[in-house]
């Protein structure tokens, strides 16, 4: 039995985090069983990768490496052997925040991060991505009401562009692989109250329950 595996992506200030929990909590209540995790993070040796990566300065080539780095060891020890046993996944940032970080906004290139993708995880996509778009400005002044900003979250809007333009090409291969709707990646107008917000996921969640047969 195999577990389902479910994203969260968006610039920062998009306002995903507070949606991660009630996702966990929706499908707890219908009998799944789940591991809400992040990225980077997951596993101890993750985690302390994490705290290097937020807080401390590397060149964006490292920066890539040390994503998946955390992502190897995220995925051995947690994330597949949670699937393997019929749990569903449901984490905060992947592979497309590597895409669209590193990728887009430090400039290493989409198709270099691709490379590593297809190195550590040629066989594992996650089933739903579920991605906040936010116009930069906007987010820029959500984060400013927020906490003390880490490396990332004080970069300037032209950075958070390119993370932006970068996830856009992420879903546009996706269209392009599975066609319109029928794709991996469901983009959220994150400019919307998150109760509407919410409603929209709830939909979406129902409709995945009912449809994913097990495999
Ligand atoms: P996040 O957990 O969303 O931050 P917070 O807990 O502050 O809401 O993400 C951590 C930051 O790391 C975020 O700015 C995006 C960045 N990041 C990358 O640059 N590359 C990656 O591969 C990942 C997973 C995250």
């Amino acid at each position: 039995m195999t577990g389902r595996f479910i994203t969260f992506e968006g610039i920062d200030g998009a306002g995903k985090s507070t949606h991660l929990p009630a996702c966990a909590q929706f499908l707890r209540a219908r009998g799944v069983v789940v591991l809400l995790t992040r990225e980077p993070g997951g596993t101890e040796l993750a985690e302390a990768i994490r705290d290097w990566f937020l807080h401390r300065p590397a060149d964006p080539q490292t920066e890539a490496l040390l994503a998946f780095a955390a992502r190897s060891d995220h995925l051995a020890r947690s994330i597949r052997p949670a699937l393997a046993a019929g749990e569903w996944a449901v984490c905060d940032r992947f592979t497309d925040s590597t895409v669209a970080y590193q990728g887009g906004g430090r400039g290493i290139g989409i198709e270099r991060v691709e490379q590593l993708e297809q190195w550590l995880h040629p066989d594992l996509q996650p089933d739903r991505t579920y991605l906040f778009d936010l116009d930069p400005e906007q987010a820029a002044r959500r984060r400013a009401m927020a906490r003390a900003a880490d490396r990332f979250e004080s970069e300037d809007v032209g950075f958070f562009e390119r993370v932006r333009q970068a996830y856009q090409a992420r879903v546009a291969a996706d269209v392009r692989q599975h066609g319109a709707g029928r794709g991996r990646i469901v983009v959220v107008d994150a400019s919307r109250g998150p109760g509407e917000i919410w409603k929209i996921l709830e939909e979406d969640l129902i409709s995945c329950c009912s449809t994913w047969t097990p495999r």
